[in-house]
């Protein structure tokens, strides 16, 4: 048997086959149009691995997909494939709406045009996981409840209205065509492989490079960390006991202002990485506030009470425990981070960031 994963060169993605295939013998399909944030180094501990194939393509490609599950008939689709970065999307939305509506919108079609003709075992047994995120709820004041599945959707980044837009759509095709589709809206992950234009990547690589620490605003917006292994496991929890048509939100239990992220980081690379710097002694001398992005969202939290109760599953991770491994990795893995920032992720910081 085989699944399908859209995205799979990304952040997620790449950590979601790798420990796919710890636990499975199933073979996995990447498809993976490797925008700049798909690195195919993040697979290559997969290389000689049969059960992993890549096929560079794009969702929006009706043609392509429709081919590939004719050819590779997977039992089950999840997909990661996103434009995922919020700056971004306040810089230039255009390929935020491509990708994540139009793109999962030609998905969906593609998939419920096969799903539809599969014999009747294989129709019933058939999923797709859609992955989102808790941005499509808004912003949380400070002492209000966690979000639940029921929560208003008010997106208020182009990022997290397009996202909203694809759960819609994925929604409706549950209700419309009985199409068996789940989705899940998780928060902040972190974690190895993580693309360093985003927060906790961004602070060691910065570190490290004894550069400035950009905080937006005052620093007190606050998200809820979840380890990605932990969101993995949760996924594989949704794939084989989700019912269809269902949300599923998933957390951590971590809320966190980016101040306090800042500073944990910054300690534990003064144990494990102290500076040489004769200047420079402490990494949080580095932070550095700066104007706050657009539109920033003060607050998201996670009720996962939900995907707890019925399906049975918690993090493994404690923040402790996965800040420690996450900075480990990025120390131990310096060549990866170092790749992308001399490249196309350094051209594109000097056009938007001068
Ligand atoms: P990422 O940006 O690291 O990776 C996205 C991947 O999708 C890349 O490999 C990219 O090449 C690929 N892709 C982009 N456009 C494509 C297209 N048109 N066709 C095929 N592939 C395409 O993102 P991530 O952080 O791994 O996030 C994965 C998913 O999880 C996204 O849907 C995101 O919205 C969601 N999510 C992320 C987080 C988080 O904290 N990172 C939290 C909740 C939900
Ligand atoms: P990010 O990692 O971009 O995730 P998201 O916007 O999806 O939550 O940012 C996490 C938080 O950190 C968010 O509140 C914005 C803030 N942030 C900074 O303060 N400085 C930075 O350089 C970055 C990238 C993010």
């Amino acid at each position: 048997m085989t699944i399908l994963v859209t995205g799979g060169a990304g952040f997620i993605g790449a950590n979601f086959i790798i420990d796919w295939l710890k636990q499975s013998n199933e073979q996995v399909i990447n498809f993976d149009k490797l925008t700049y944030a798909g690195n195919p180094d993040n697979l290559s501990s997969l290389t000689n691995n049969p059960l992993y194939h890549f096929i560079k393509g794009d969702i929006t490609d009706t043609a392509q997909i429709k081919e590939l599950l004719r050819k590779h008939q997977p039992r089950a689709i999840i997909n990661f494939a996103a434009e995922s970065h919020v700056d971004r999307s306040i810089h230039n939305p255009e390929e935020f709406i491509s990708t994540n509506i139009i793109g999962t919108f030609r998905l969906l079609e593609s998939c419920r045009d096969y799903w539809d003709k599969l014999e009747i075992n294989k129709k019933e047994q058939f999923r797709f996981i859609h992955i989102s995120t808790d941005e499509v709820y808004g912003s949380l004041d400070k002492n209000a409840a966690a979000f639940t599945e029921n929560s208003k959707y008010e997106p208020n980044s182009p990022y997290s209205a397009s996202k909203a837009s694809s759960d819609h759509l994925v929604r409706s095709y549950f209700h419309t065509y009985d199409f068996p589709a789940i989705t899940t809206n998780c928060s902040n992950n972190y974690g190895p492989y993580q693309f360093p234009e985003k927060l906790i990547p961004l602070i060691i690589h910065n570190s490290i490079n004894l550069k400035a620490l950009p905080i937006y605003g005052d620093g007190l917006q606050v998200r809820d960390w979840l380890y990605v292994s932990d969101h993995c496991s949760a996924i594989r929890r949704v794939l084989k006991d989700g019912n269809p048509g269902e949300v599923y939100n998933i957390g951590g239990l971590n809320e966190k202002t980016n101040l306090e992220i800042v500073h944990t980081v910054c300690d534990i690379l003064n144990y494990s990485k102290p500076s040489k710097d004769p200047i420079i002694k402490d990494y949080n001398s580095l932070i550095s506030f700066v104007d706050d992005r657009a539109g920033h969202d003060r607050r998201y939290a996670i009720n996962a009470s939900k995907i707890e109760n019925e399906l049975n599953w918690k993090p493994k991770e404690t923040f402790e425990t996965g800040i420690s491994k996450t900075v480990q990795w990025y120390l131990n893995n310096e060549s990866w981070v170092n790749n992308i920032t001399s490249g196309t992720y350094l051209n594109w910081i000097h056009k938007n960031y001068k």
